[in-house]
């Protein structure tokens, strides 16, 4: 094991029980931290993720002047410094490994008047940044990438920005709200046509922090120059940390599981239906409404599941799940094909690679094609298995070992922080047989 590292070691077999809250939505808490930033008045936010990611946006704010208390066992409290409160940094704006970060940010702080430098870690700094550029460009902004169109990311300052209508080419929420969140600063009307529903997480917190947004069917439309005002915000817990407990229970025999408070925002839920044409039991109770989003308690239990042709309009709804997914295929009987989601190519790792070489490491025939992948559901062995440093396949790979005949050793797991700090100590008290090993 290299110096520095974070391995995780895991005994098969085990189910899951008990009731258990993963930590707050990823998605949000971003949202919360960079509109609450900008608003008018203070805002008070409960069950932020106090995760590397949503932490490295909160970070960036500080060090632009803005006062932030906290995050204390989820309560952060934001003194907004108004739309054009912004200071510049002493220095580059270091976001880590999120990708959420750099390219709302890109957009949010296009038309701020100010120098910037945004900057990542290995993984971010080779992910693709000229989606967000270049409609950034035809707003007026001027940032600069690399020559590969990655980053560091150099924004100048510009007199103004204008409005555009924009096709999204991709279906990326984070397209989209960078484009939003510039057209908060531009003249006139910013409108984004998306392919397919993508989460609506910025359009949904502008509207509370009341700021006018227009959706009609695919396109959303708001006018800039407005302001927003402070509000509260309850994060509910993420559906894609969730997401890997619904497949550890739905594969391991003898599983009961509660989870409690999770986002069930319907342009993120796709994993439960998927899952559900799969075959599983999860049960959605106490559904209501929380702070514009709604949240539901899932129970889930064991369950028989079925190999299937993923519908490729619940690809986007699902689009972080999917290598939790690809593990309950791989446990299931029959073949699933994925298609229609070359997205995964370009996430934290190529995921679709990365899942179908660590797959291949416990037995199980998965092939791996441009849009996604088939896989031949089987008996899982055991092995080592690399994360290539991304979370969700580190934690995706943990719940494989639910279902495993021999131990597992899933390499390069520290990241699992960028988005669910305590996943080895709360999935072990569920009764998964996790240890962590630092190097
Ligand atoms: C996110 C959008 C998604 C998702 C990411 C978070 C967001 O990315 O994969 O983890 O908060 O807007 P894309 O919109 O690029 O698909």
């Amino acid at each position: 094991m290299a110096e520095n590292s974070t391995d995780f070691i895991l005994d098969p077999g085990g189910s899951l029980k008990g009731s258990l809250r993963v930590p707050g939505d990823k998605s949000i808490s971003h949202r919360a931290i960079m509109l609450g930033s900008l608003a008018e008045g203070t805002s008070r936010v409960t069950g932020f993720l106090e995760g590397a990611d949503s932490l490295a946006t909160l970070r960036a704010f500080r060090a632009m002047g803005v006062e932030i208390e906290g995050p204390e066992a989820g309560r952060v409290t934001l003194h907004g410094v108004g739309m054009h409160g912004l200071k510049p940094p002493q220095g580059p704006l270091d976001l880590g490994n999120s990708g959420t970060s750099m390219r709302l940010l890109a957009g949010l702080l296009a038309g701020q008047g100010l120098e910037l430098t945004l900057t990542g870690d290995a993984s971010l700094s080779s992910r693709p940044m000229r989606r967000v550029t270049e409609p950034l460009a035809q707003m007026g902004a001027r940032i600069d990438t690399t020559d590969a169109g990655t980053a560091p990311l150099h924004i100048h300052p510009v007199e103004n920005l204008h409005g555009i209508h924009y096709e999204l080419p991709v279906a990326s929420a984070q397209v989209k709200s960078a484009i939003l969140l510039a057209g908060l600063y531009a003249e006139g009307e910013t409108c984004v046509t998306e392919p397919a529903p993508t989460r609506d997480h910025t359009e949904r917190m502008l509207r509370g922090f009341g700021y006018p947004v227009h959706t009609e069917g695919r396109r959303i439309c708001l006018i800039g120059g407005g302001k927003l005002t402070a509000c509260d915000i309850d994060v509910p817990a993420d559906i894609s940390s969730a997401a890997f407990f619904l497949v550890g229970a739905s594969i391991a025999p003898g599983s009961d599981l509660l989870l409690e408070h999770v986002g069930m925002n319907p342009t993120r839920d796709g994993v439960i239906t998927i899952l559900r044409l799969m075959g599983a039991n999860i049960e959605v109770l106490n559904l209501h409404e929380v702070g514009g989003e709604p949240v539901a308690d899932l129970r889930v239990r064991h369950a028989p599941l079925k190999g299937i042709r993923i519908p490729e309009e619940l690809v986007p709804l699902a689009i972080d799940e999917f290598p939790a997914l690809f593990v309950a295929a791989a446990c299931a009987e029959g073949e699933t094909v994925l298609t229609g989601a070359e997205e995964l190519r370009v996430k934290e790792s190529d995921r679709i690679q990365v899942m179908a070489d660590g797959l291949r490491v416990l037995g199980i025939h998965a092939l791996p094609t441009p849009d996604g992948i088939v896989i031949q559901g089987g008996r899982l062995g055991g092995g080592e298995v690399v994360s290539h440093g991304d979370h969700r396949i580190a934690m995706a790979f943990a719940m494989a070992a639910l279902r495993a005949s021999g131990s597992l050793r899933i390499e390069d797991c520290a990241n699992v922080d960028t988005s669910f700090p305590g996943f080895a100590e709360l999935a072990a008290r569920a009764g998964l047989r996790i240890e962590v090993e630092h190097g």
